[in-house]
């Protein structure tokens, strides 16, 4: 039986700390549970809007229709192993960072490096998810997912979700289409230390010394670095990065570099290069910046955006319109907003 509530504030249901209201939510622990609650939206033809930990939403008002707090749980291993590697399914409800802790417990590798990512396994593939050289894409098997409009569901590949940077089919062509009920990962029983990251790389060396490096290792200094970083949500509201970081062609980094030779970017192969949005925001002068509306940008980390309290939808979205325009007068580069504005 489908437990509605009505008029419910999203404050705690975004980590943004947004306080706006939601016309109906409720909370699903199974399949069939989330595909009454879809009937019940379709018959009074209203939006739906699935919700892990709302870790990467920004309310830009109410929101007119039904929120699905998403809380099938589970973890289950396939038997058999294929060339060392183990497949393991997990609800889309799980929590994420939890996940990875418990594939750590299990000796099963890969996802060591997106240790301490905010919300559930179910957003994870949304926008593919990505921290310290790792992407979920790259331990992604296949997903199984809820068609909104007939309750059917199906698998979905890597191919089907065409992973990018900070991106997947359901961004694009599947956007609002399907909601993701489990995501089967393919996890490595030997380890294997990604350390790309340069960061990462100085300070797990430093800190295993003359000892092995442990996939735990990693994860413990991956959640290191994360503190010292980003702003815990429970203590200031944040979405993580507001803005991906902007593509670039080669002239136009090259350009750039004559005008700006501190300029930080990476190489990303085919001619383009990936620009720091934090740089780009830094060097406009916003790191730090606290309007009176309660938007303001985190003072060690301009690339988030943060809400020191009382800031609506409307309030963070201004700041970021403010941001983009500098950026974009003085680099000529426009910045793409990460979360998604409902
Ligand atoms: P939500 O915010 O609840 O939802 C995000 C989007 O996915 C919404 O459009 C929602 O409708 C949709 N959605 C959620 N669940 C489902 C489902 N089951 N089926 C279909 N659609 C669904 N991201 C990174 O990639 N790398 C980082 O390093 C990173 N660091 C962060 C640090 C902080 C402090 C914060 C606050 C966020 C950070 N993020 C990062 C962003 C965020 O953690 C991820 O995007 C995460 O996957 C969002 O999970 P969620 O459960 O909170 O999703
Ligand atoms: N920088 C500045 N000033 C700032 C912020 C950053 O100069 O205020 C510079 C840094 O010095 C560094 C560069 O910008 O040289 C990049 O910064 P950082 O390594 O912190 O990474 P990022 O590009 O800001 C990205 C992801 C994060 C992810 C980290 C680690 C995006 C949009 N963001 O941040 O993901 O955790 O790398 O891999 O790709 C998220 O998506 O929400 C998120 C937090």
């Amino acid at each position: 039986m489908l437990e509605l509530s009505h008029h419910v504030d999203l404050k705690p249901y975004n980590t943004m700390g947004i306080s706006c209201f939601a016309d109906y939510l409720t909370r699903v622990s199974s399949e069939g549970e989330l595909r009454e609650a879809l009937e019940w939206a379709g018959e009074k033809k209203l939006p739906v809007c699935p919700l892990g930990e709302g870790s990467n939403v920004i309310f830009s008002g109410d929101f007119q229709g039904l929120v699905i707090a998403i809380g099938i749980k589970g973890c289950e291993v396939a038997t058999g192993e294929i060339d060392g590697q183990v497949l393991v399914k997990a609800g889309a409800g799980e929590s994420w960072h939890e996940f990875v802790q418990w594939s750590l417990s299990q000796n099963y590798y890969g996802l060591e490096n997106l240790s301490l990512i905010p919300g559930c396994v179910g957003a994870a593939p949304i926008q593919n998810i990505g921290a310290y050289g790792v992407e979920v894409k790259d331990v992604f098997h296949s997903l199984q997912a809820m068609d909104v409009v007939t309750g059917e569901v199906v698998t979905l590949t890597g191919e089907d979700c065409q992973f990018g940077y900070r991106n997947s089919v359901f961004k694009g062509k599947y956007r609002d289409r399907f909601i993701i009920v489990s995501v089967t990962f393919s996890l490595s029983k030997t380890f294997e230390p990604q350390l790309d990251y340069g960061q990462l790389q100085r300070e797990v060396l430093q800190t295993a010394g003359v000892n092995p490096v442990t996939g735990q290792l990693v994860s413990d200094v991956v959640c290191r670095i994360r503190n010292s970083r980003l702003p815990a949500p429970e203590q200031l509201g944040n979405a993580g990065s507001f803005f991906k970081n902007p593509m670039v062609t080669r002239e136009h980094y090259q350009k750039l570099l004559e005008q700006e030779p501190e300029m930080v970017a990476f190489s990303s192969g085919d001619e383009c290069w990936k620009l720091a949005a934090g740089w780009l925001i830094d060097q406009c002068g916003f790191k730090g910046v606290a309007y009176s509306t309660g938007a303001g940008v985190y003072r060690y980390q301009a690339l988030v955006l943060v809400n020191h309290g009382h800031a609506d939808g409307q309030a963070i979205l201004t700041l970021a319109g403010d941001i983009r325009e500098a950026v974009s007068e003085r680099f000529g580069v426009d910045l793409e907003i990460e979360p998604r504005i409902y």
